[in-house]
């Protein structure tokens, strides 16, 4: 802590801010306004103060800096910048990149852009210009650095009033961080595709991440990246001639570590000497990020790179919605998460730091809400309230009577309509998971009004509770019991797959031996290998995917995604896949019903055909052009859900043996396709 006890050479400093003084004088209760500052700063010693808080204003020009020291961490934020531009720990002077910019070692930023002006998109990393303390006792430092919008600043700036917030506090080996972002009413239109913060740690330290049990690895580093040869989706990189040699010939892309964001609690990096440490961002509460609690995004990657990703288009493109239009105003709080840092003795291994910052991560959820946050856009336990219910599934050709919605996902958010959490990022969400019988409670919401929205492992579609939900401060709301109608015409004559918005259930190939990325070769989340979709083309080089009803077995015979097929010299070719059935009692009065639901669709559009192959013909339905959510390149299982329930006249049906042909007839590249989450055809009612 040499660092920061008075130095006589500091004498050549400009001088210390008064506020500097005022922070200090508080701090140690020293009596008198008039103390000399220098005297003062000497009192404040670390060891004087047993482990106590305290913040220094230190102004040297050209660099500015405020430093929040507990005696575990010390914090140093440019000032009135507001980067985090050092982070001392357990006798590392920095665990973040001194080789980088100030700006560019931890900050926030914004992707955003004017529409119709042409002007490309922007990076705002929200430098601000005042700082401020808010709070500074023996227990707590609260820290703020503002920037205030004006009409001049169109173009320069993303349109927003920023506030930054970094908490430091006693006995605490971390700091929180939070960022209240408003649009004012009347401000000019504006998209914001992302908002993030972003922590660069030092490259020649950190070498091991985690991101979830059982996925932790040594990474490459970005030089590798650099050396390596880009592969057909650019930002995967073929690691040709890495430092680490041990990692040659494998594949770096960073969307192979994205997470839904209700398994994004914490991740990070870990050195790798005698005695580790870790770097790790943990996320107690989701209502703050957008999509819902399936939307995936980043998590760390090379760089080494941590982030917390508040929104984003990723694994949903520009369907969700980024845009404030027609002077909308806006503000949310984007956090408080907590940056924690663990170390090991010389026996622990890296396991232990990931099962202690898991540790720690149960220990933040459970003090959730946060009682510390000075903000009064973050509200406290007491000024949040509860909506407590039970959702039960109606679906007689499952069911005669009523079934509870087990492990419904139930969740508050913006009213809309039906399923539009997915898409929604400007307010807060709130989601809990139903137990068995499908009683829910919803605990820890913002005042406001939201609509109730839920789906159902297992059940097709979403549901929408009828009516708004108001929520008011200590208020404890019991619904009434609800039921959910999922979209059923009659008896289930076939089906594929499980109805859970993902495709994952279904035949994932093994990836190309020379494009692996060995954390997935043996783990779960298979679907996260580079380049399976060019599997398709190897294993159906001349006829596409036919799937029997009783015959086939979706967990072998049907493709994890219907894609385009490479024909060579960058030509590729629609897809049609065949169902083949028999209809032994086929009525030719009532309707049949096809219930398509997809888990996924990048540029598509799928067509329904029953009985003729002739893509020609017109079809019996068509998506229309669908999907922008990527996640066929960047191996995501699920994009956004959509559910199609089609009718089928009896007369496009046969008694005996028939054939449903779904053509995927858009064909321009190879991350182009869909993926399906579930299909099945229904009799006429009553039957
Ligand atoms: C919720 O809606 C009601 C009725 O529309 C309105 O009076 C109230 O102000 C709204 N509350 C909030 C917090 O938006
Ligand atoms: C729910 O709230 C929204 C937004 O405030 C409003 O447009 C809608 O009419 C309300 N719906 C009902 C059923 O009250
Ligand atoms: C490849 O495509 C280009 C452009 O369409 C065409 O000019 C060329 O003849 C094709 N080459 C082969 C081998 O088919």
């Amino acid at each position: 802590m040499e660092k920061l006890r008075w130095n006589p050479k500091w004498g050549s400093l400009v001088g210390l801010l008064a506020v500097g003084f005022f922070l200090v004088f508080f701090f140690v209760g020293a009596s008198s306004q008039k103390t000399p500052v220098r005297k003062i700063l000497r009192s404040t010693n670390h060891r004087e103060l047993n482990k106590s808080l305290r913040v220094q204003l230190l102004t040297k020009e050209p660099r500015r800096e405020v430093i929040i020291d507990n005696g575990i961490v010390q914090v140093t934020l440019s000032s009135p910048d507001g980067f985090v531009t050092g982070i001392k720990y357990h006798g590392i002077d920095n665990v973040l990149e001194n080789k980088n910019e100030d700006d560019n070692r931890g900050y926030w930023d914004v992707v955003w852009y004017e529409p119709g002006k042409g002007g490309g998109i922007n990076i705002d990393k929200l430098k601000c210009t005042d700082f401020r303390v808010i709070t500074v006792n023996e227990d707590q430092v609260e820290v703020s650095f503002t920037r205030k919008w004006n009409i001049k600043l169109r173009g320069s700036q993303a349109p927003l009033n920023v506030d930054k917030r970094f908490i430091v506090r006693r006995g605490s080996s971390g700091f929180y961080y939070y960022a209240i972002l408003e649009r004012e009413e009347g401000w000019p239109d504006v998209d914001m595709d992302q908002i993030r913060i972003v922590f660069k740690l030092q490259q020649d330290m950190f070498h091991v991440m985690a991101i979830k049990d059982g996925s932790q690895r040594t990474m490459p580093m970005m030089e590798d990246r650099e050396s390596g040869q880009p592969l057909a989706y650019p930002e995967a990189v073929l690691l040709t001639n890495p430092i680490n040699q041990q990692l040659r010939g494998e594949v770096d892309d960073k969307y192979q570590y994205s997470l839904e964001n209700k398994d994004n609690r914490v991740h990070g990096w870990m050195t790798t000497d005698d005695t580790p440490v870790g770097f790790w961002m943990i996320t107690p509460s989701d209502e703050f990020r957008s999509g819902g609690p399936i939307k995936q995004d980043l998590t760390s990657h090379v760089g080494p790179t941590v982030l917390n990703m508040f929104t984003s288009t990723h694994y949903g493109g520009k369907d969700i919605n980024t845009e404030y239009r027609n002077g909308e105003a806006w503000k949310k709080v984007l956090g408080p998460s907590f940056v924690y840092l663990n170390s090991g003795s010389s026996t622990d291994d890296n396991l232990a730091l990931w099962e202690d910052a898991k540790n720690q991560m149960f220990i933040q959820v459970k003090s959730w809400p946060y009682n510390f946050i000075k903000s009064e856009d973050f509200p406290k336990h007491y000024q949040r309230g509860s909506v407590f219910g039970q959702l039960k599934v109606h679906d007689r050709y499952m069911n005669k009577t009523l079934m509870g919605a087990d492990s419904a996902y139930v969740g508050l958010a913006a009213p809309g309509d039906v399923g539009s959490f997915q898409i929604e990022t400007k307010g807060y969400q709130f989601w809990t998971k139903a137990n068995k019988k499908g009683y829910f409670s919803i605990t820890n919401v913002r005042e406001g009004n939201y609509s109730l929205y839920a789906w159902v492992p297992g059940v097709i579609g979403d549901f929408k509770y009828k009516y708004n939900v108001t929520v008011t401060p200590g208020s404890r709301i019991n619904l009434e019991v609800m039921v959910y109608e999922p979209p059923r015409n009659g008896p289930t004559l076939w089906e594929i797959g499980i109805p859970d918005r993902s495709a994952a259930e279904f035949f994932i190939p093994d990836a190309y031996p020379t494009l692996m990325n060995h954390l997935y070769t043996s783990n779960p989340d298979k679907f996260r290998q580079y380049g399976l979709w060019e599997r398709y083309t190897d294993l159906y080089r001349n006829e596409d995917l036919k799937y029997t009803i009783g015959v086939s077995d979706y967990t072998r015979d049907w493709f994890f995604a219907q894609v385009t097929r490479n024909i060579g010299n960058k030509t590729y070719e629609a897809t049609t896949w065949q169902i083949i059935f028999k209809l032994k009692n086929w009525k030719n009065t009532g309707n049949y019903k096809l219930q398509l639901a997809l888990a996924a669709a990048t540029q598509s559009d799928v067509q329904v055909r029953f009985n003729n192959a002739n893509t020609a013909d017109s079809s019996l339905f068509s998506t229309g052009l669908i999907g922008k959510d990527n996640a066929i390149a960047r191996h995501g299982i699920h994009g956004l859900y959509k559910l199609y329930s089609i009718d089928v006249p009896s007369d496009q049906l046969q008694r005996g043996s028939n054939i449903l042909y779904l053509t995927q007839s858009r064909h321009i590249g190879p991350f182009q396709g869909v993926m399906y989450d579930y299909i099945r055809l229904e009799g006429p009612p009553g039957t």
